[in-house]
């Protein structure tokens, strides 16, 4: 049995996020600046032996579920070899269950999806089987204007979602996140419920807006998840249905529209509607989620401010597995019970110059 990464308030730590890079070929709006954030040189970030290495030690603690995060993942130009090398952990421990595949129970990746199509097959090749494609709106120019490129990347990231849905259900899970905001896309949510009519299998997560350094957040833009549910209903007259939840550590509340869930019963894999409540009722209660940064930091919450806890500099010093398990630990025990040890938005807020903007954390 392999040991497990609790914190002080109990919580199992089996799930990690990796960002394997900086840069991003987006410039949202909610995200960042419009002149980007100043990056590090490529000799800071985790190599490819440092972060095989360092999810090799989670694993053997217990990490069953990796995801890929950025900036943008896809950017990273080995990230065939990283899947591939993540597929290998604990392979040997599922052969003996004759079971050829990887030792996590999730092998996935957080993406703008710009790039994505042109590579999907090999990355599933070498192991992918969750994909998560950040989209928050269906029209070109506004995608132009949210993400200060071209509106033909549009086409892209629809071509990529069109790519991975064809993959659903057994092949590759795909959800869109869309974070939504008053005055931008609040009046898009039912036509990103619509698109199940067209990709049965997909699952749609509307996310509240995050306040970070710098990108534009503020209360008025802000659409708490009762209010939005309460829109879909009544003015957009989508019908949702509350599913049970099954997964107690998901950052997701699950509906499905009321057409899906007739269906559901013969088929568990239809899309979801999908609510992260991040900001009105934080998820903080059941986190399982620790996060590496591009540059080797351990971060344990999205909201603790900057960590000091290098992975990085401690390998490349040569430590070994129990000194940087002594350092994991010792972040572990830091870690608040609640959003970074915040009481509030305005809190967090107002903190957020002394936190990385959130392409610099990776969601
Ligand atoms: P699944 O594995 O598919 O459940 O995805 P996920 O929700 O864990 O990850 P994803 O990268 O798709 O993130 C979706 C949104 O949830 C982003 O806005 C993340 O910042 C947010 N999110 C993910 N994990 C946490 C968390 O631990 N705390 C908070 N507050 N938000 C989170
Ligand atoms: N608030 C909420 N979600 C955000 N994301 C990026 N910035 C924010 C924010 N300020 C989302 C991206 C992506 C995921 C990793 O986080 O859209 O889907
Ligand atoms: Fe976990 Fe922090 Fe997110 Fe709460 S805000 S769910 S503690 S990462």
């Amino acid at each position: 049995v392999r040991p497990v990464l609790t914190d002080r308030f109990g919580r199992h730590h089996n799930y990690l996020r990796i960002s394997l890079a900086e840069r991003c070929n987006l410039r949202c709006t909610y995200c960042m600046p419009p002149e980007g954030v100043p990056l590090q040189p490529q000799s800071q970030l985790l190599q490819t032996p440092e972060i095989l290495s360092l999810a090799r030690h989670f694993y053997n603690h217990g990490v069953t579920k990796i995801r890929l995060t950025g900036g943008e993942p896809t950017l990273r130009k080995d990230l065939l070899d990283i899947l591939q090398g993540l597929n290998d952990i604990g392979r040997n421990d599922r052969e003996s269950n004759n079971n050829n595949r990887s030792g996590l129970d999730e092998l996935a990746i957080t993406t703008n999806g710009v790039t994505l199509a042109k590579h999907l097959d090999a990355y599933i090749d070498a192991g992918l089987n969750r994909v998560n494609i950040s989209l928050d709106t269906l029209l070109p120019d506004k995608f132009a204007q949210l993400t200060r490129r071209p509106a033909s990347y549009y086409d892209r990231v629809w071509e990529s979602i069109e790519a991975a849905a064809a993959k659903a259900p057994h092949e590759l899970v795909t959800k869109i996140n869309v974070v939504v905001m008053n005055g931008v896309n609040q009046d898009e949510v039912a036509d990103f419920c619509a698109l199940q009519k067209q990709f049965p299998n997909l699952h749609v997560r509307f996310i509240e807006y995050m306040p970070f350094t710098e990108n534009g957040w503020n209360m008025d833009k802000w659409v708490p998840y009762r209010d939005l549910l309460q829109q879909l209903e009544q003015q957009d007259h989508v019908q949702l249905v509350k599913l049970p939840e099954l997964d107690p550590n998901d950052t997701t509340k699950w509906y499905t529209t009321l057409e899906n869930s007739t269906r559901m019963n013969g088929d568990k894999n239809l899309g979801r509607i999908g609510f992260i409540t991040s900001m009105s009722q934080p998820f903080c209660g059941t986190c399982n989620r620790l996060r590496l940064t591009s540059d080797g930091q351990i971060k344990v919450c999205l909201f603790d401010g900057n960590s000091t806890i290098s992975l990085r500099d401690a390998m490349r010093e040569g430590a070994n597995g129990m000194e940087l398990d002594q350092l994991i630990q010792h972040a572990l025990r830091k870690k608040h019970f609640s959003l970074g040890g915040h009481s509030s938005p305005e809190h967090i807020l107002a903190d957020s110059d002394q936190n990385r903007p959130m392409t610099l954390i990776g969601g």
